[in-house]
């Protein structure tokens, strides 16, 4: 007989913050942030500019460390020890950071590099993986982000368009647990947005884990499972796309609603 008394195992979110909090001096950038992005799930964290959502993904990957709270990766507490926030050590960082995968708004390729050494150079360097084996599997995630043809191209001659959509395959290479997306399409002329959206759309589709900062609402509403309402650095809402873009449960949802997608 199977012991009924137990509740069935659950799998801890890949992402889990609790109470995180950060200052600059006196300001007090998060206040107290709450929330978590389930295994291949998509969450758009919104909030008008200077909320604090840029700081937040760069405390998750620990670019700056956080002053309170916890934050977990698939379960494990990262950087945390005894109540407090204990800095990590080099190699710490390395091996936290080689499990989350970062897309930045300005790309941040190496222009020394071409495509393809862009791609493979922290996984053979920092998760110290086969080269042959990398190669292979760059070449594979290049053809998926439509630009197998510039392998051995070098980043200035490539488009912005074409060149956020190597900063996604180079963030993949990487087979991290969570990407993080830090306003990927808001330095890209309007023209250029919809291939790397496509690009976006397809991961969420296809289960991979996502927190994504953005101001493409069309992407939020199609893609995401979650969105979280940022705002003074404090989470003012979460709730499903389509009860957020049509019945916000706050005021404030429905000022920020107001200015940046019915405007
Ligand atoms: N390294 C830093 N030093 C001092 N202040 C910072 C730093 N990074 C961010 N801030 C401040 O934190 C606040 C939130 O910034 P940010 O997280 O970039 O917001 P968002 O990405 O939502 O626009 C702003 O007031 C900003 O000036
Ligand atoms: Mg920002």
């Amino acid at each position: 007989m199977p012991d009924t008394s137990m509740p069935p195992a659950v799998a801890p979110p890949v992402l889990e913050i609790r109470g995180l909090t950060k200052s600059f001096g006196t300001n007090i950038v998060l206040d107290g942030v709450s929330m978590q992005v389930g295994k291949g799930q998509t969450v758009c964290l919104l909030g008008p500019s200077g909320s604090g959502k840029s700081t937040l993904l760069r405390c998750v990957n620990w670019l700056e460390p956080p002053d309170q709270g916890r934050i977990l990766l698939s379960g494990k507490l990262m950087g945390f020890r005894d109540g407090g926030v204990v800095p990590m050590n080099g190699m710490e960082l390395a091996r936290a950071r080689s499990r989350i995968g970062m897309v930045f708004q300005h790309f941040n390729l190496w222009p020394h590099l071409t495509v393809l050494q862009n791609l493979i150079e922290a996984p053979i360097h920092v998760q110290g993986r086969q080269r042959d084996e990398v190669i292979g599997e760059a070449e594979v995630l290049l053809d998926r982000v439509g630009l197998a043809d510039k392998k051995n191209a070098f980043p200035a001659h490539l488009s912005g368009g074409q060149k956020q959509r190597v900063g996604i395959a180079r963030a993949l290479a990487m087979r991290p647990e969570l990407l993080l997306f830090d306003e990927p399409t808001s330095a890209l002329d309007p023209e250029l947005v919809g291939e790397v959206v496509a690009v976006m759309k397809i991961l969420a589709e296809e289960g991979s884990t996502m927190l994504v900062v953005t101001h493409e609402m069309g992407f939020a509403r199609e893609a995401a499972d979650e969105v979280v309402l940022l705002d003074l650095g404090r989470v003012v809402e979460i709730a499903r796309p389509t009860e957020f873009f049509t019945k916000p449960k706050t005021e404030r949802a429905r000022q920020f609603l107001q200015r940046y997608v019915h405007a």
